[in-house]
């Protein structure tokens, strides 16, 4: 039986009650030239972020905020549970444990880093980092990180709802005010295309491997496959086919009271490709695929996006 994730929930909750009680113009702070909440991250955590010791056997996790990283977060903590089992000869946990640190690196307190540094392998850290903020030792000791990539029409629509219902972040009267918003830089954890742009970067890098949400949406066996093969996991067909079926939009949504606390009401919310069609107008249609055009477009990233598939109406 799945055990509640107290830390998750409780740190959550947390800060959107602390948020409540705070002006919308206090909501962000900016850090090395980004914004971020400020009842969720902090400088002194940024700070004491660079003491991780990154491994090679980490599983990291990097997505946007909005691009399926609690779904694709799931799907890391189920096969690091079959790997555990098969390594360490024990009965699978598949998610059964309190996890005991916030699975987002730059979320949580100035002693996280230290009591990461000793806890076991493998560790499984999630981050809506831009590359060259993570700590130094993520690319100097090879840690291997999935890029997780959706496409900008769909995360700038799931980004709104949940910008209006989660009190950390400021919310926005009409979707008018938020596109403004989402392409004038004013985010939390930064602009999404230059989000993009940074980790473009390391598309090459071979321990990086990018998967975008419609692909796994598409075809999740495929996927997980791949993300098991990338982190060296090796699956049985029953294995993949429970790691397939717990990380399903449905069997999230409905265990999502135990897994996220009251925080899962708000982020399981459609989990689908194209909502997007349902808020932009045609000018910020054209907007939009000028700024991609402009910042990603003809990149590696830009084009692994399927842009005119899932982008154009
Ligand atoms: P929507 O708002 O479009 O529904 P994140 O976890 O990075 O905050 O991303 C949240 C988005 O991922 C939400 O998108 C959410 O519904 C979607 N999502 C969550 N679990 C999912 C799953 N198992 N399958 C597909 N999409 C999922």
């Amino acid at each position: 039986m799945e055990k509640s994730r107290k830390v998750f929930a409780e740190i959550l909750d947390k800060a959107m009650t602390e948020a409540n009680t705070m002006d919308r113009e206090e909501l962000l702070f900016s850090y090395k030239g980004v914004l971020y909440p400020v009842t969720l991250c902090s400088p002194e955590v940024f700070r004491a972020m660079e003491s991780l010791e990154a491994r090679s056997d980490d599983v990291i996790l990097a997505g946007y905020p909005k691009s399926g990283t609690n779904w694709v977060g799931q799907i890391l903590s189920d096969l690091v549970a079959v790997w555990e089992k098969k390594a360490q000869n024990k009965a699978s946990s598949m998610n059964d444990e309190e996890l005991e640190e916030f699975p987002y690196l730059e979320i949580g307190d100035t002693g996280k880093y230290e009591r990461m540094n000793k806890s076991r392998s493998r560790r499984v850290i999630f981050t809506h980092l831009r590359p060259e903020n993570l700590p130094r030792s993520v690319f100097k000791n090879k840690a291997k990180i999935l890029l997780l990539v959706r496409n900008p029409k769909d995360v700038a629509t799931s980004f709104y709802h949940f910008s209006n219902v989660m009190s950390p972040l400021p919310s926005y009267e009409t979707w008018d005010d938020f596109f403004v918003a989402f392409m004038t830089k004013k985010m939390a954890w930064g602009c999404y295309f230059e989000y993009l742009s940074e980790w473009n970067k390391y598309t090459d890098n071979e321990n990086v491997m990018t998967i975008t949400y419609e692909e796994l949406k598409e075809n999740p066996v495929l996927g997980v496959k791949n993300i098991a093969a990338f982190f060296g996991i090796s699956l049985t067909e029953k294995e993949l086919q429970n790691v397939v079926e717990r990380s399903s939009f449905q069997s999230m949504k409905k265990n999502s009271s135990k897994t996220h606390g009251s925080f899962g009401n708000i982020l399981f919310r459609k989990g689908g490709v194209s909502d997007w069609k349902n808020l932009f107008s045609e000018d910020q249609n054209k907007k939009m695929d000028k700024a991609f055009e402009e910042c990603i477009g003809r990149t590696k990233l830009g084009t692994k996006l399927k842009y005119e598939i899932y982008c154009k109406a």
